[in-house]
């Protein structure tokens, strides 16, 4: 295969038009993948990422075409996930930007467009789904004729689920997609875009051959990590990982390097060889900031181990994820984990528990804060919990997002008072279209983490899409309120709050936890109190609970296996003093 013949590019789009169906056109088209293997979402490998139909990982394929060597990645689309979507664009020339033909350009649509053309890429723009009934390509030719200033006739039309137009797209990805540059006799330098743990073979590395040429056996150096291994094989996806014996400049591909797990490899760093190194390295590319951070315990104390095996394999597989041991005087030992967004939150907890069975217990999601305190020291602090005193505060600055929301104009008013409501600041209006607007605002992170994106979709009847970028970090007036249950404070359920919007968080939470906490057999008061003012309060009135009160008749089977139930049930609660809280409670409690 020679470097001339291979085209490396990958598909981008806003989230469900259609990449992974798209991916698996190609693959059929392109014979990769036999037909009777063939599945929907090939390239989507995990249950998880199948059961909810959406990509978390990156995942490259190599197929060929018409005597051309094409190297995909498959990206997510995400927001959380959106720095395997940059990781994707370093190692490619060129972005297949996908668009729903009915949806038109949405909000994530524009921050992956914005990512590629910074990368410098050669955009290949697409209106996808053309199949469906209320498609509309012509529109959306246009808005992505005046996005981009491309010729209407660069802009192809297809629908991944019919095939139709695929292989006009496959010939306009050859013909627009620039071969890779980089030079054959130069010292090797590879950009290692990912790495996946395999517990047979240790860290496969996925590169993308820059300059010179990789040989299976050859000795490998990480330029910046300083690491030293041997290339123990080396290979294609294809789309299963196949041994070969080299990769040539240009190609994408993997190394199994032997190295014990994904923390020995910076993803993002330049492999070279160890008997004649390239002392340059690449330019890698925006590194991972953890946007949310919460603690995970052990449901059960008891299980701590559990939790700290789990966490430790599940982590030589995902290199976004932080995480140290910490103890709370509540929930024992656990870890203070920083995470990519909820989706990414809620995806690591399921798959501890169903992956490496360890049942946990989230705290309240929390971003992280900036703090000055007066003896002069500067903190960061990503929990309630570490705040000191409020007398020893002498500011608190919290992160900050630009936030562009796509939208139809009936609902740029709805738009707008959700920002308000918020504490957003509106920065600008454009238009795409007639009808659709992209409105700017400038909002605190921790207003939109949690469930900004549920309101954001319930106030515009699903129409609107979202995207943010951190700012920085600004100052604010802002307090820890603790909520109280039953005269005992609930540490997890501790969170930080603007001063002025104090008493509705407050009542808000004490609403949201009376919906959450399970009836007991004694009244249950829930206070939410700043430095030990109660400012709202709730109680939930009592009921005992027999479960097997509607079983008259002597089924004894039947009322066993209830009790049983029951039984599991409290299995998944904390208790604090006299009531015991479900571990779902700590991170649904945000949401209004
Ligand atoms: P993420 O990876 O989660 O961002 O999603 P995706 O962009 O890979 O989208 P995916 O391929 O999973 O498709 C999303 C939904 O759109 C699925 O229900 C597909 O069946 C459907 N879909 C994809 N392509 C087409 C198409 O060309 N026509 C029609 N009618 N439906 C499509």
């Amino acid at each position: 295969m020679s470097q001339a013949a291979t085209r490396n590019f990958c598909i981008i789009a806003h989230i469900d038009h259609g990449k992974s169906t798209l991916a698996d056109r190609m693959l059929e088209l392109t014979k990769t993948v036999e037909q009777r293997e063939m599945q929907d979402q090939l390239l989507d490998q995990m249950d998880l990422e199948r059961e909810r139909g959406i990509t978390i990982k990156l995942q490259p394929v190599r197929m060929g075409w018409k005597g051309h060597t094409l190297n995909l990645i498959d990206t997510p689309g995400h927001v959380d996930f959106s720095y395997e979507v940059s990781r994707s664009l370093a190692a490619v020339e060129a972005a297949v930007l996908l668009v729903d033909a009915s949806q038109g350009v949405q909000a994530q649509t524009l921050a992956v467009l914005y990512q590629a053309l910074d990368q410098g890429l050669e955009i290949i723009p697409v209106i996808n789904k053309i199949d469906l009934p209320h498609a509309e390509p012509e529109r959306r030719r246009e808005e992505l004729v005046s996005l981009i200033g491309c010729k209407p006739e660069d802009v192809v039309f297809c629908s991944g689920k019919s095939g139709v137009g695929v292989d006009q797209l496959l010939d306009a990805i050859v013909a627009r997609t620039p071969a890779p540059s980089g030079n054959p006799e130069a010292e090797l330098r590879g950009l290692v875009f990912d790495a996946v743990f395999d517990p047979y073979r240790g860290v496969v590395a996925y590169v993308r051959i820059v300059d010179g040429t990789l040989k299976k056996g050859d000795g490998v150096t990480l330029i910046q990590g300083k690491r030293t291994t041997e290339a123990l094989e080396v290979g294609r996806f294809a789309p299963r990982r196949t041994a070969e014996p080299e990769l040539p400049t240009g190609t994408i591909g993997y190394i199994v390097t032997g190295l014990k797990g994904v923390a020995d490899i910076g993803i993002g760093d330049t492999i070279t060889l160890t008997r004649k190194p390239s002392t340059k390295a690449l330019e890698g590319y925006r590194k991972v900031t953890p946007m949310v951070f919460a603690s995970l315990f052990p449901t059960d104390a008891d299980d701590y181990q559990v939790l700290r095996d789990a966490i430790d394999k599940y982590a030589l597989n995902d290199s976004a994820l932080t995480y140290v041991a910490e103890h709370s005087p509540a929930l024992g030992f656990g870890f203070r984990c920083g995470f990519l967004g909820m989706l990414h939150l809620e995806i690591v907890t399921e798959r501890l528990q169903r992956e490496f069975g360890a049942e946990t217990i989230s705290t309240v999601p929390s971003v992280a804060y900036e703090l000055s305190v007066t003896s002069g020291e500067e903190l960061e602090v990503t929990s309630p919990s570490e705040l000191p005193d409020v007398t020893r505060i002498k500011e608190l600055r919290e992160p900050w997002v630009k936030l562009e929301v796509v939208t139809p104009q009936a609902h740029m008013g709805a738009v707008m008072e959700l920002s308000n409501r918020h504490r957003g600041s509106f920065v600008n209006t454009a238009f795409l279209d007639l009808d659709r607007a992209v409105c700017t605002f400038e909002l605190p992170l921790s207003e939109i983490v949690v469930h900004y994106y549920d309101e954001l979709k319930s106030v515009t009847s699903g129409y609107a899409s979202m995207s943010y970028e951190l700012l920085g970090f600004r100052a604010g007036n802002l307090v820890k309120m603790d909520m109280v249950v039953a005269g005992e404070p609930v540490e997890p359920l501790a969170t930080i709050v603007p001063r002025n919007l104090a008493d509705s968080r407050g009542r808000a939470m004490c609403e949201r936890l009376k919906e959450l906490i399970p009836r007991q057999n004694f009244e249950v008061r829930i206070q939410a109190c700043i430095s030990g003012k109660i400012i709202a309060s709730e109680s939930i009135s009592a009921m005992r609970k027999d479960v097997t009160a509607k079983l008259y008749g002597g089924d004894v089977t039947r009322k066993n296996k209830l009790l049983e139930k029951q039984k599991k049930g409290k299995a998944r609660m904390k208790q604090f003093g006299r009531v015991a809280i479900p571990s779902e409670v700590f991170v649904e409690v945000l949401k209004r």
